[in-house]
C-alpha cells in the first residue's frame, strides 16, 4: 500500500491521541499530520480549507468535538459550531480534495426509549442540543462522497482520563464513594479498541456510510462499577442514582446500547466490554 496522508483533528482529545498512535505508531503506511485545537481552530472555515488544501491528505480523521453536554443546553451556538458547522467546513474540503472523511458520533442522538440495542437503521430523535448538534454533524459529515460517520459511546481508556469509567475506578481505588446510575444502560467504547476498529474499516471493503462502534454487550452504569470493584477486587462503595433524581440540564437517554452487528459483519468484530476493561485496568497498572 502506498503511504496515505492522514489528517487527524482534535489530536489532543481522549480519542485522538490514541487514533495518532494507531496510525502513527511506527506503521510506514501512514504519514500523520496530527492537529490539535491550537493547530486548528475547527471553526475558522476558511482555514480548514486552507489546512487541508495545503496537506492534501488522501484521509482526514475528525477527533475534535464539543463535549461539555450540560453547558451545551444554554450554549447551543458553541456546541453547534464545533459539531456542526466545523465538520460541513471538513466535509467541503475533503470533497474537494477527493479525502475520505472518518468523523464520530454519539448515542445521545438516540432518545433511549428502545429496549433492544439500537442499529444504524433506527431513526434518531436527539433529547438534548449536544446530541442534536451531533446528530447534524453526521448529516454533514455523510454528504462527502466517502465518509465513515462512526457512533461511539462512553469512550474510556484515552489520556487526558476524564471519563466516568476512570471517575468511578478512582473513586473505588480510592475508597470513596461514588453515585452510579443503576437505570442507564450503556455499551462503553474503550478508545484503543475504537481507534483499531477505525484502522480495520478504512482498511477494508466496507462500504462507506454510519457504523456503531462499541464493545459488545451492555449494562447499567452499576453493572459497570461493579465489574470494576470485581476485577480490581475492592469493597466499592456505591450509591445508587436516578435519572429522575440526577436533575441534570441536560435530559439523558435511558437505555443507550448499540448494536455493532453492521461493523461485525463488515469482518471488525469488537470484544466485550468486560474484556476491554480488563485491558485498561491493566495498561493503567503498568503506568502507576
Ligand atoms: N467522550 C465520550 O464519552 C463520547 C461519547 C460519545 C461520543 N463521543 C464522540 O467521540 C469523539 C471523541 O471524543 P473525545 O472524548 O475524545 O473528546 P475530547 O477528549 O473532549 O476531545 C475533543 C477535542 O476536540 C478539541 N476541540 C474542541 N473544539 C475545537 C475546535 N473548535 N477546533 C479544534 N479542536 C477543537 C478539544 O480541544 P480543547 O480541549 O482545547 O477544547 C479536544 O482536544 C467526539 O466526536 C465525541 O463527540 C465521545
Amino acid at each position: 500500500m502506498p503511504t496515505r496522508r492522514v489528517m487527524v483533528t482534535g489530536a489532543a482529545g481522549q480519542l485522538g491521541g490514541v487514533i495518532c498512535e494507531q496510525f502513527g505508531g511506527g506503521h510506514d503506511d501512514y504519514d500523520v499530520t496530527a492537529l490539535t485545537r491550537a493547530d486548528l481552530d475547527l471553526t475558522d472555515h476558511d482555514a480548514v480549507q486552507r489546512a487541508v488544501h495545503d496537506t492534501q491528505p488522501g484521509l482526514i480523521i475528525n477527533c475534535a468535538a464539543y463535549n461539555r453536554v450540560d453547558d451545551a443546553e444554554d450554549d447551543a451556538v458553541a456546541a453547534l459550531a464545533v459539531n456542526a458547522f466545523a465538520v460541513r467546513s471538513l466535509a467541503r474540503a475533503a470533497t474537494r480534495v477527493g479525502a475520505i472523511l472518518v468523523h464520530y458520533s454519539t448515542d445521545f442522538v438516540f432518545d433511549g426509549t428502545a429496549g433492544v440495542p439500537y442499529t444504524e437503521a433506527d431513526e434518531p430523535n436527539p433529547g438534548n442540543v449536544y446530541g442534536s448538534s451531533k446528530l447534524i454533524g453526521e448529516w454533514f459529515a455523510l454528504d462527502v462522497p466517502s465518509a465513515y460517520v462512526i457512533r461511539v459511546e462512553s469512550l474510556f481508556g484515552g489520556s487526558p482520563a476524564r471519563s466516568s469509567v476512570d471517575w468511578i475506578i478512582d473513586a473505588i481505588l480510592g475508597r470513596r464513594e461514588v453515585r452510579v446510575f443503576t437505570d442507564r444502560i450503556v455499551s462503553p467504547s474503550y478508545v484503543h479498541d475504537v481507534a483499531r476498529a477505525t484502522r480495520s474499516l478504512v482498511e477494508s471493503d466496507a462500504a462507506t456510510g454510519l457504523f456503531h462502534c462499541v464493545n459488545s454487550g451492555h449494562g447499567t452504569w452499576w453493572e459497570v462499577a461493579e465489574e470494576i470493584a470485581r476485577q480490581v477486587g475492592a469493597e466499592p462503595r456505591l450509591v445508587p442514582a436516578s435519572l429522575e433524581t440526577a436533575r441534570l440540564r441536560a435530559a439523558r437517554p435511558r437505555y443507550c446500547a448499540l448494536s455493532n452487528a453492521k461493523l461485525s459483519a463488515a469482518g471488525v468484530a469488537l470484544k466485550s466490554w468486560q474484556d476491554a476493561l480488563r485491558r485498561h485496568l491493566r495498561s493503567r497498572r503498568s503506568v502507576d
